[in-house]
């Protein structure tokens, strides 16, 4: 479907969305989308729910024997400070695709998924709530021992939009400390809550943190809990090279999707990297044209 935000490269460009809003149906929608992440997040060209891919004679994902292995590789993770301010997808030579889980640290279903990428040798990033790794410090020292990344997803999960400049800057040092004091790591990149950043707080951000904005390409919108299943067949219909797929570890049903995704996926042939990898295998620069 043609789309008048659509750019050439199929890509949405979410922030010109929001300029077509007036601020007072903005705020209407953020008012109704405020318990998710996802307020610019469905974009044209991934296809709603996606008809099972193979069909279980019980409904239900019954693997058998050991769960495939992601590839292993020792991939850089040291991105260029102008690789670009936001990413929705990456553009890279290979199968590479960066499967990233926000809104925890959560203390029974971030453990359960850790167990899971273990054993499929999956790294993935972490956009946690800084007053979510305060809570649970242990459970963010685990998931850094473990080789993946921790990305910044602010202190108290507010819209940023709303927000002074000084406040967004606050709200992200705090949850840089957290994350700092519990597992001794620095992020590396952020996400916004619901994915609201204007473009002006997005160039403020990358100059105070040096973090770019990484929104996703690939959005389940698991956290209406449409069941398993369904998580699981949007992820994998939806997900191509240098894809970032968006998920949540707060929610059991998305830790219920991931066996299903992740050995899917892992049988078609995508590696799975982190996000920095990921940007650092970039090939072509894709600027943001700054929309607001
Ligand atoms: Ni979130």
């Amino acid at each position: 479907m043609q789309n008048s935000h659509q750019k050439p490269t199929g890509k949405i460009d979410e922030t010109s969305i929001l300029t077509k809003l007036t601020r007072r149906s903005f705020l209407a929608v953020t008012t109704a989308t405020m318990a998710s992440c996802n307020l610019f997040s469905r974009s044209k060209d991934q296809p709603l729910p996606a008809k099972p891919q193979s069909k279980q004679p019980s409904g239900r994902y019954a693997p058998q024997g050991p769960p495939p292995k992601n590839q292993a590789g020792n991939h850089p993770s040291n991105f260029s400070e102008n690789a670009g301010v936001t990413f929705t997808r990456v553009s890279v030579l290979g199968n590479y695709i960066a499967i990233t889980f926000d809104d925890g640290p959560h203390p029974r279903n971030t453990p359960r998924l850790l167990d899971m990428l273990a054993a499929r040798n999956i790294k993935a990033t972490f956009y946690v709530i800084g007053n979510s790794v305060d809570a649970n410090p242990g459970i963010l020292r685990r998931t850094v021992a473990e080789g993946h990344e921790i990305g910044n997803h602010t202190q108290t999960h507010r819209l940023l939009t709303k927000l002074s400049d000084s406040e967004v800057i606050k709200d992200l040092r705090q949850c840089e400390e957290a994350i700092g004091r519990a597992a001794g790591v620095r992020p590396r990149t952020m996400r916004p809550p619901y994915g609201g950043l204007l473009q002006r707080q997005r160039q403020l951000v990358l100059q105070e943190f040096g973090y770019p904005t990484i929104l996703w390409s690939v959005d389940p919108l698991d956290w209406k809990r449409p069941g398993p299943s369904v998580v699981a067949n949007r992820i994998i219909s939806a997900t191509s090279a240098g894809g970032i797929v968006l998920a949540h570890d707060l929610h059991s049903q998305t830790v219920d999707a991931m066996p299903q995704t992740l050995d899917t996926l892992l049988r078609r042939g995508f590696k799975f990297v982190t996000v920095s990898q990921l940007i650092a295998m970039q090939v072509e620069s894709t600027p943001e044209t700054p929309t607001l």
